[in-house]
């Protein structure tokens, strides 16, 4: 699905890390963790540290596996991720209802894959904000290549102090807040409860999918030995096992929290400011 290789893999590992500090950048950000030691007041105090290190570790990880875009969507049958993935950009841009030359800011923009498609779909001109050096020089060097350099750009700046990993609300309790901040909700919904295709499916292990091949249970196999075969011979850095190894174990989760409908990363809302 992606255009990284093996070697963008490990030549991204790490961020803005130096390379010789990533193994004990995964001590720590594992340390933030209850079943690591870790204390819910650290990671309030230290939420920037947590959020960036995580990222600068994982996001060569997420381009490899999932690409520009590091989000799920609804999906129809006979759709791939990727044809799911767009869909989904090009449905936000339809309700939001903006039109050509408006300017759209996108919080949250990871590597600005959503950003680079919401503008070339809807031809606005969208910023993305983003709390992580590394990915913001990502992003710009992918808008350079897709020619969206000179219309859409990126701020570093951080949304929440505070608050890091704060227990995962219900989306009652988002409407409530979003309310409560003076929103007025034209309409929301849980677009995880019918897709007709799981979100979770590709990181299912016993799916198999040629499309979406490195998100299997071969494919992250295959990488989880390159990999450890790159970390030996010294073209990624030490720790990267130890990356691969906590998203392994967050995909696990991601898919148990899926099939016991505990978990949603599809929750949506239109809201706006009354007049
Ligand atoms: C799961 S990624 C999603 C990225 C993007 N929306 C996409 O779909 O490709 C979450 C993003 O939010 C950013 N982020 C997390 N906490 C933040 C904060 N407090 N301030 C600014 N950005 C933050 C992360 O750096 C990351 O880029």
């Amino acid at each position: 699905m992606s255009k990284t290789g093996a070697m963008d893999l490990a030549s991204g590992l790490g961020g803005k890390i130096e390379k010789s500090d990533v193994l004990s950048a995964v001590d720590k950000y594992e340390k933030y963790h209850v079943c690591h030691g870790g204390e819910e007041e650290d990671r309030k105090s230290d939420y920037s540290d947590m959020v960036n290190k995580y990222y600068d570790l994982v996001t060569s990880f997420y381009e490899f596996g999932w690409g520009e875009s590091f989000h799920f969507a609804h999906r129809w049958k006979g759709e791939s991720l990727k044809e799911s993935i767009k869909r989904h950009e090009h449905f936000l841009a339809l309700q939001l209802g903006v039109k050509p030359g408006q300017k759209v800011l996108d919080v949250g923009c990871g590597i600005g894959g959503p950003l680079r498609e919401f503008a070339r779909f809807s031809s606005t001109s969208v910023t993305g904000l983003n709390n992580n050096e590394y990915q913001i020089s990502r992003g710009k060097e992918l808008n350079r290549i897709a020619g969206v350099d000179k219309t859409c750009d990126f701020v570093k700046a951080e949304i929440e102090i505070g608050d890091g990993l704060p227990d995962i609300r219900l989306t009652t309790k988002c409407l409530e807040a979003l309310k409560q901040a003076g929103f007025e909700v034209v309409w929301e919904k849980d677009l995880a409860v019918d897709s007709p295709v799981p979100w979770y499916l590709p990181l299912d292990k016993s799916h198999f999918s040629l499309s979406s091949f490195r998100l299997t249970a071969v494919g992250r196999f295959m990488t989880k030995n390159m990999v450890k075969a790159l970390e030996f011979v010294g073209l990624a850095p030490k720790g990267s096992q130890r990356v691969q190894d906590f998203l392994e174990k967050a995909a696990e989760g991601l898919v148990e929290g899926g099939k016991k409908e505990i978990f949603t990363p599809m929750y949506f809302f239109l809201a706006r400011k009354p007049e």
